[in-house]
């Protein structure tokens, strides 16, 4: 069997705590994430969902590498991060992208689209400026982004065009893990279908796996293949979702199940 896409081993994380002269001494911080385990198979949809405050942001920047773990660690195609070689770890950065939720806080107020997606692009590749610009008309012509959004500056876009913007931006690179962190919650209904559907169809077209984080049941069950129940800093419960959503064994999934008004 071939290594996972990505595996988080035992991961964990507490924010604040060490030591400080005032108030007294040593202070105990608070864990987010506790000893987290979760493989991410290349080419798999996998959900994480949990109420607010259980640490599904925490987990998900972790696994992007923009925040260092407490203690646990990742492992890469197979490989501990921490052994990898510096190209290796070049290859692994442009191999995870991070959608946030609020697009437009992700995007530099300054700089033209078009010009903030070529930065990205010099950023992870050595393409010349030819090649960076037919890259990006070809993941604008996919993810919706034509020749007029590129134009704009980002106060200049609707939410829902700059989650389209923040989406082609992490496809530019060819990633093969897209960490999207509740993508479309901050959209009306109408454009979170529209959203989902162009995120289906573009993990089919690349062969992406994704990381999907919603509170939103429906989303889960319309995008991911497993599902994993957070609570509290654990992970409380996983499995396909169709047993997952259907037979519920922690009590805590079933509450969530209960909460969240369901599709059919
Ligand atoms: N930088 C930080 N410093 C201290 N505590 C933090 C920090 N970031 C998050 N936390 C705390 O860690 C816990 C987990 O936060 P996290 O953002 O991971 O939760 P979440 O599951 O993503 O919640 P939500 O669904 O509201 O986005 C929360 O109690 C939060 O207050
Ligand atoms: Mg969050």
């Amino acid at each position: 069997m071939s290594e996972p896409l990505l595996a988080l081993e035992a991961v964990s994380k507490t924010y604040g705590g060490g030591y400080r002269l005032w108030p007294f001494g040593h202070r105990a911080g608070f864990t987010a994430v506790a000893g987290v385990d979760l493989v991410i198979e290349s080419g798999a949809a996998v959900g994480l969902v949990g109420e607010s405050g259980s640490g599904k942001t925490t987990l998900a920047r972790i696994a992007a590498g923009l925040l260092p773990a407490s203690a646990g660690g990742l492992r890469w195609c197979g490989r501990a991060l921490m052994q990898l070689s510096r190209a290796e770890r070049a290859e692994y950065r442009r191999g995870v992208q991070y959608i946030f939720q609020n697009p437009m806080t992700a995007l530099n107020p300054h700089r033209r689209v078009g010009a903030a997606l070529d930065d990205t692009l010099q950023g992870l590749t050595r393409m010349d400026r030819a090649r960076r610009r037919a890259r990006i008309e070809e993941i604008g012509a996919q993810t919706g982004v034509g020749a007029a959004l590129l134009g704009r500056f980002p106060h200049q876009l609707s939410g829902g065009q700059a989650q389209r913007v923040a989406i082609a931006r992490a496809l530019l690179g060819a990633p093969r893990l897209v960490i999207l962190d509740e993508p479309v919650s901050a959209l009306d209904v109408s454009l979170q279908a529209q959203i989902l559907n162009l995120l289906a169809d573009l993990r089919a077209r690349h062969g992406l796996a994704y990381l999907f984080i919603s509170h939103d049941l429906a989303v889960m069950e319309r995008l991911c293949e497993q599902i994993h129940v957070m609570q509290a800093g654990r992970i409380v419960e996983s499995g396909p979702r169709d047993v997952l959503l259907r037979r519920p064994e922690a009590p805590y999934t079933r509450r969530l199940l209960a909460a969240v008004p369901r599709i059919g």
